[in-house]
């Protein structure tokens, strides 16, 4: 499979929900629990990765607290579920098993929208390694194949825009890079859902603008590209991962206010030194002139029987 930089596709996916309102869940950074690795695989940068979840990772992502989050999600019963990567730790054979199980057990490619993070292309070889099982929830018609980045699912008065950031990045970053073909057809694509008079609504992995990446060595390499496309072209919402942080930022663009919208990884533990985890659901409707989005963000309560939710936010595209 090729994930990365394919002709842009449209319209592929028919409108599931006709409603007015239209409501997605987001969750990110699952990092389901590390699965087996051969002496082959870890003979890499995987290496380090495994060392890193042997020592410290594996107290912060705890499989009980993703299925409190995917519980709570599945009891709100959103139009979709839209997931912005990192779903394993180092691209293993193993891990990509697993991975494509767990979504199984979420939802259908139909209920589900999936980009990758850096940690699902931690090495040049992930896609051998089986990152292509993981293609029907990431490709625009939801069957699989070759995923087209951008990919884009209509729901409603929705367009979900997929974006892939990932590359296999040095060792010693955990970087994102869209490219220029990536980016020009993702500007085609907000033109032409603007046409269509739909909201939309970008899935990318990594923070979207370079102050927003917690070191320089953990940014989008080519966010300042990304700032002037959303600029120029407009977006209602971007929803990212990476930070393991909730975050709602503003970026002004020519068609109004985009919302930069993050949430903590969907599986850390209370009392860490990231937020616990949680998810966050966006109830998008139109209203005269304008683009209403609300915002519920959830996080798992103490005990882990369950999430409540600690924010709303009511945002509008209009400043
Ligand atoms: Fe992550
Ligand atoms: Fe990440």
């Amino acid at each position: 499979m090729t994930i990365k930089q394919r002709s842009g596709s449209l319209a592929l996916f028919p409108p599931a929900v006709n409603h007015s309102m239209v409501s997605i869940a987001h969750l990110t950074d699952p990092h389901l629990p590390l699965a087996a690795a051969t002496g082959r695989e870890l003979m890499s940068k995987r290496m380090l990765g495994w060392l890193s979840w042997r020592l410290r990772r594996w107290r912060n992502h705890r499989l009980e607290c993703l299925d409190a989050v995917t519980s709570s999600i599945r009891a709100a019963s959103p139009d979709a579920i839209a997931i912005t990567g990192d779903l394993v730790n180092i691209s293993t054979r193993a891990e990509f098993t697993a991975a494509r199980r767990w979504l199984q057990s979420l939802g259908s490619p139909r209920e589900v929208m999936l980009v990758p993070g850096n940690h699902d292309h931690y090495t040049a070889d992930a896609t051998s390694a089986g990152l292509p099982g993981l293609a029907p929830w990431m490709s625009a018609s939801g069957n699989g194949g070759d995923v087209d980045f951008p990919s884009v699912r209509y729901l409603g008065n929705v367009a979900l825009i997929g974006l892939d950031s990932t590359y296999p990045a040095p060792w010693t970053e955990a970087s994102g890079l869209l490219g220029e073909e990536q980016l020009s057809r993702l500007a085609a694509m907000l033109d032409d859902c603007a046409a269509k008079g739909l909201c939309r609504v970008i899935l990318i992995h990594h923070p979207p603008l370079a102050e927003l990446a917690t070191s320089p060595r953990k940014a989008l390499k080519d966010a300042e590209a990304l700032r002037q496309v959303v600029e120029r072209h407009g977006a209602e919402v971007v929803l990212f991962g990476h930070n393991h942080l909730w975050m709602h930022e503003q970026l002004p663009t020519r068609t109004g206010t985009a919302h930069l919208l993050a949430a903590p990884s969907a599986s850390m533990a209370n009392g860490r030194s990231k937020p616990a985890a949680g998810w966050q659901l966006l109830s998008i409707s139109r209203k005269p002139g304008q683009w209403h989005i609300s915002v519920a963000r959830h996080s798992i309560e103490k005990r882990i029987s369950g999430t409540s939710i600690i924010e709303r936010l009511e945002l509008s595209n209009v400043p």
